[in-house]
């Protein structure tokens, strides 16, 4: 499997490694309760985040030597949020299928800019990593991730009642994705427009 190289650039946004510097930034967003609702974890301290700052840092690209990637997303200079590429099986190679995930600043909600990033490193796993499925989890009640999902052409493939304990509690899961063929199809649909 190909290695990506970074940044990753669209028209708005600069998706990129972590980087020391980047603490406040992700701090600020990563820290809200509301933020981290139907992700795992507690609202993170500064030390955490420095912490998560540190390890994570280090990649410049994407490959499957390091299957889980999380890219800092840049607007203007400031890291308004984070996106996840998970490539499955133990060194990204297994099952070439990846999961995605995004987390943005409250402030910075609702401008399509999680779209915007997700939509970007969807087309890399496909089109420079070679993927065959992307998929993505959410919790059942996370309608702004789902309708994410959707902008992306990804299908609802399932959906478990209280399919998951999180956070103490039972909640819904639901699982979308979009195949490699879906994707394509959907590229060239937009090619002729
Ligand atoms: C999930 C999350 C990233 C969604 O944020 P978001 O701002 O709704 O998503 P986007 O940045 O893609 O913005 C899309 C919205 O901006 C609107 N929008 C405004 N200007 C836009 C533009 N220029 N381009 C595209 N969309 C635009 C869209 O209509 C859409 O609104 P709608 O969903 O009400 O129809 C955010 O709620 C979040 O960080 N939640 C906490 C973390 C989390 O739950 N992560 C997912 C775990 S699975």
């Amino acid at each position: 499997m190909p290695r990506v190289r970074l940044p990753i650039t669209t028209d708005r946004l600069v998706l990129r490694s972590l980087r020391p510097g980047d603490e406040r930034h992700v701090f600020a967003y990563r820290s809200v309760p509301d933020v981290v609702r139907y992700i795992p974890g507690e609202p993170k301290t500064l030390e955490q985040v420095q912490d998560m700052v540190a390890e994570r840092a280090t990649a410049g690209r994407i490959e499957p030597s390091h299957p889980i990637c999380t890219l800092a997303v840049e607007l203007d200079g400031r890291v308004i949020g984070d996106v996840l590429l998970h490539l499955d099986g133990p060194d990204g190679h297994d099952g070439r299928q990846a999961e995605i995930g995004w987390v943005l600043a409250p402030d910075m909600q609702g401008m399509g800019y999680a779209t915007e990033a997700a939509e970007a490193l969807v087309r890399v796993a496909f089109d420079e990593l070679g993927v065959h499925r992307v998929w993505a989890q959410l919790d059942g009640e996370n309608d702004a991730s789902a309708r994410i999902c959707e902008r992306l052409g990804m299908r609802r493939e399932a959906y478990f009642q209280q399919g998951s304990w999180f956070k103490g509690q039972w909640t819904d899961l639901a699982v979308y994705a979009v195949r490699a063929d879906e994707w394509a199809a959907r590229e060239s649909k937009a090619g002729d427009h």
